[in-house]
């Protein structure tokens, strides 16, 4: 940053350059000039937190990594998300995939479910209470439901479980009842027995030795995120999703994502409700 007062200071370009290269080796999100406000205001927020004086003394301390790398990324990620969201992959979830996964197992099997990225848990909530009122066999099998991101402010949230009315509005209001505590100032809280059902982790999609400690799973919700990617770091998070799959397994991504621009290693599987991407068996 140039001059004394960073508020009226913006980055140069090079700053600029310098500064998203080091976030998209991070986290693979790929930011540029087009977003030079909103990256600008993020910066000079955290400095002010930190109390560097210059843009270099921040970068410096980035580079360090520790509690400010992961402030910083806390406070680029997106995290726009609410329970029940692209409903129609829940319907497949039960309807189709579900019924596949456990044609190769046996009652009491471990059936493992990632949501990755979770943000502020909706989403693995969501396959719990959905699985809990849609799937009959939901009581037969070992059901592991797994919520990841690599933003550990929305984990936190994640864990406590609060929710206020615009992330709960497309939940039926008896589906709410059953499966939240009475709203208090707006906010109503998930009951204990599904945060309990949930387990949260860190994860980094781009980071292949983090991703591979999760172990595989059958199904994986990866939705709203290769959005924020360029088409390497879409590569990477693949190849790492891929693996992450047992053979056979599948993924879900949003409804504005395809696996198919971005990697052909995986099958093509249209259902009623939705299109989903699988692995193969070999
Ligand atoms: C828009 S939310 C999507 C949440 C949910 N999947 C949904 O569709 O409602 C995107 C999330 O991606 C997370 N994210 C961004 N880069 C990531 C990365 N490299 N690894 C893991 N999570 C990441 C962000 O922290 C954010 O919570």
């Amino acid at each position: 940053m140039n001059g004394s007062n960073a508020a009226e200071s913006p980055l140069s370009p090079e700053d600029l350059q310098r500064f998203c290269d080091f976030l998209y080796r991070q986290t693979g999100m790929s930011y540029g000039e087009a977003k030079r406000y909103f990256i600008e205001r993020r910066i000079i927020d955290r400095m002010a937190v930190v109390g560097t004086a210059s843009f270099a003394a921040y970068m410096t301390l980035l580079r360090v990594g520790g509690p400010e790398t992961e402030q910083l990324i806390n406070s680029f990620t997106v995290n726009e998300t609410y329970f029940y969201r692209e409903d129609r992959q829940l319907v497949c979830l039960s309807r189709a995939l579900l019924p596949e996964v456990i044609a190769r197992k046996a009652p009491g099997d471990l059936v493992r479910i990632w949501s990755v990225p979770c943000a502020t848990g909706e989403e693995p909530y969501s396959i719990a209470i959905w699985l809990l009122e849609n799937w009959p066999l939901v009581d037969a099998y070992n059901i592991e439901i797994v919520g990841s991101d690599i933003d550990t402010r929305v984990l936190a949230d994640a864990h406590v479980g609060d929710y206020g009315v615009r992330a709960l509005a497309r939940l039926p209001a008896d589906v709410a009842d059953r499966y939240f505590t009475p709203a208090h100032d707006s906010v109503r809280q998930i009951i204990q027995d599904l945060r309990e059902s949930v387990k949260f982790t860190y994860v980094n999609l781009v980071d292949r030795a983090a991703m591979a400690a999760q172990g595989c799973f059958d199904i994986i919700f990866c939705r709203n995120v290769l959005i924020y990617f360029d088409e390497a770091s879409r590569l990477d998070a693949s190849k790492n999703l891929y693996d992450a799959l047992n053979p056979k397994g599948f993924i879900c991504l949003g409804h504005t994502e395809s696996m198919t621009r971005i990697s052909s290693r995986f099958t093509v599987r249209r259902f009623d409700d939705a299109v989903v991407y699988q692995r193969p068996e070999g």
